[in-house]
C-alpha cells in the first residue's frame, strides 16, 4: 500500500485528505520542500531542513513537529513505501481556522502532510539527451525566497512550456530581461568564457538546495564559476546551458526558444557536473549545499554588502 502522513497518522495514499478550511488550501499559505531519494538515502537533507525552517520563519509559522520527529517521519515514510529513488513532498501550513486573511488568533497547530514518489532516475533520458526550454515573462512576487505552495504563476508558465513540447519556463524579469529561473528549477549557463554563470541567491529566486551543491562541485571540479544574472541573449548564445532541482540533478539544455545552445549536444561541463552530482547523492564525495539564511533583497543589496 502506498501510504500518506497527514497531521499525525500515516494513512492510504488515496484516502489521505485535508480540512476544507486548511488555510494552505485557501490561501495558499504554507511551505514546502522537495527531497530527493537516491539509493534509499536523502540528498542534501540538512540543507533541505535549513531552508525551510527559514520558509516558516519568514512567514511565522511554527515547526508542526520538532525538526528531529519530521526526519524521523521521513524516514518512517521511505521504509512504509519501500522508496528506493524517488522523493519526499512534505507540505507545512499555517493550519486549519475560519476563513479570514489575517492569521488565525489563538493556538492554531500548523498542518503537516507529507508524500512520496517513486522515480526511476537511471532511466531517465533528459540527463543524457537534455531538453529544450521556452522563456516566459516572470509573473510571481517579490518573496521568492521562500518556497511556498503559492505556485499559481509557475504552473501557468510550466503549462505554457508543456503545451511547447519543453521542459521548463525559463521565466524573464520584465523590467531587465535577466533569467531568473525556471519554474521549478535553478537556470545555469556556461558563457563563451567558459564559465559557469547562475543568478546569485537573492528575494529574486528560491536559492535551490541543488544549486549549493554543484557550486560545491564547481570548485571541487575547478570549474570557473560567477553568480551574475544573465539576459536571454547571453543564454541563447552560451556555449551549454542547464537546469537544477532535487529532481532534476544537472538536466542539461540543449535548444531555448527553439535555438540549440551551442553545438545543440549535450556539452563537457554539463556532464563533468552532472558526473558529481551524480557521485554525491550516492555518497561517494561529501562536500555539498550549506545553507544560509542571510539572503539579500537583490542584487544592489548584495553588493553594498559587499
Ligand atoms: C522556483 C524554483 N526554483 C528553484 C528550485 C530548485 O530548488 P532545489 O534545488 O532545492 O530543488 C525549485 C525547486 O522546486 C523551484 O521550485
Amino acid at each position: 500500500m502506498r501510504y500518506a502522513y497527514v497531521n499525525g497518522r500515516y494513512l492510504p495514499h488515496k484516502d489521505a485528505a485535508v480540512h476544507i478550511e486548511d488555510r494552505g488550501y485557501q490561501f495558499a499559505d504554507g511551505v514546502y520542500e522537495v527531497v530527493t531519494v537516491k539509493d534509499g538515502k536523502l540528498v542534501d537533507k540538512q540543507a533541505h531542513m535549513d531552508r525551510l525552517d527559514r520558509s516558516l520563519k519568514e512567514l511565522e509559522i511554527a515547526w508542526p513537529v520538532a525538526r528531529p520527529v519530521m526526519e524521523m517521519i521521513m524516514g518512517e515514510m521511505i521504509r512504509r513505501n519501500g522508496l528506493r529513488d524517488g522523493l519526499v513532498y512534505m507540505q507545512v501550513t499555517r493550519g486549519v481556522a475560519p476563513r479570514n486573511h489575517a492569521f488565525p488568533t489563538g493556538a492554531v497547530r500548523p498542518a503537516l502532510v507529507m508524500t512520496t514518489k517513486k522515480m526511476n532516475f537511471a532511466k531517465m533520458t533528459k540527463f543524457t539527451d537534455g531538453v529544450s526550454v521556452i522563456t516566459a515573462p516572470d509573473m510571481r512576487w517579490t518573496r521568492r525566497d521562500i518556497k511556498t505552495i503559492s505556485l499559481l504563476p509557475n504552473c501557468l508558465n510550466k503549462q505554457k512550456a508543456t503545451e511547447a513540447g519543453c521542459y521548463e519556463a525559463w521565466q524573464v524579469d520584465p523590467k531587465d530581461g535577466t533569467i531568473t529561473e525556471g519554474t521549478a528549477s535553478n537556470a545555469w549557463i556556461i558563457n563563451d568564457k567558459g564559465e559557469l554563470m547562475t543568478r546569485p541567491a537573492t528575494h529574486r529566486i528560491l536559492n535551490g538546495v541543488t544549486r549549493l551543491t554543484i557550486l560545491k562541485i564547481a570548485e571541487q571540479e575547478g570549474v570557473p564559476f560567477v553568480e551574475r544574472a544573465f539576459s536571454v541573449e547571453e543564454a541563447k548564445r552560451a556555449k551549454e546551458a542547464f537546469v537544477s532541482s532535487a529532481t532534476s540533478f544537472v538536466t542539461p539544455v540543449v535548444e531555448i526558444d527553439g535555438q540549440p545552445i551551442g553545438d545543440g549536444k549535450v556539452g563537457p561541463v554539463c556532464k563533468k557536473l552532472l558526473a558529481g552530482y551524480n557521485e554525491y547523492a550516492a555518497g561517494l564525495r561529501t562536500e555539498g549545499a550549506v545553507w544560509s539564511d542571510d539572503i539579500p533583497a537583490d542584487e544592489a543589496e548584495a553588493d553594498r554588502a559587499a
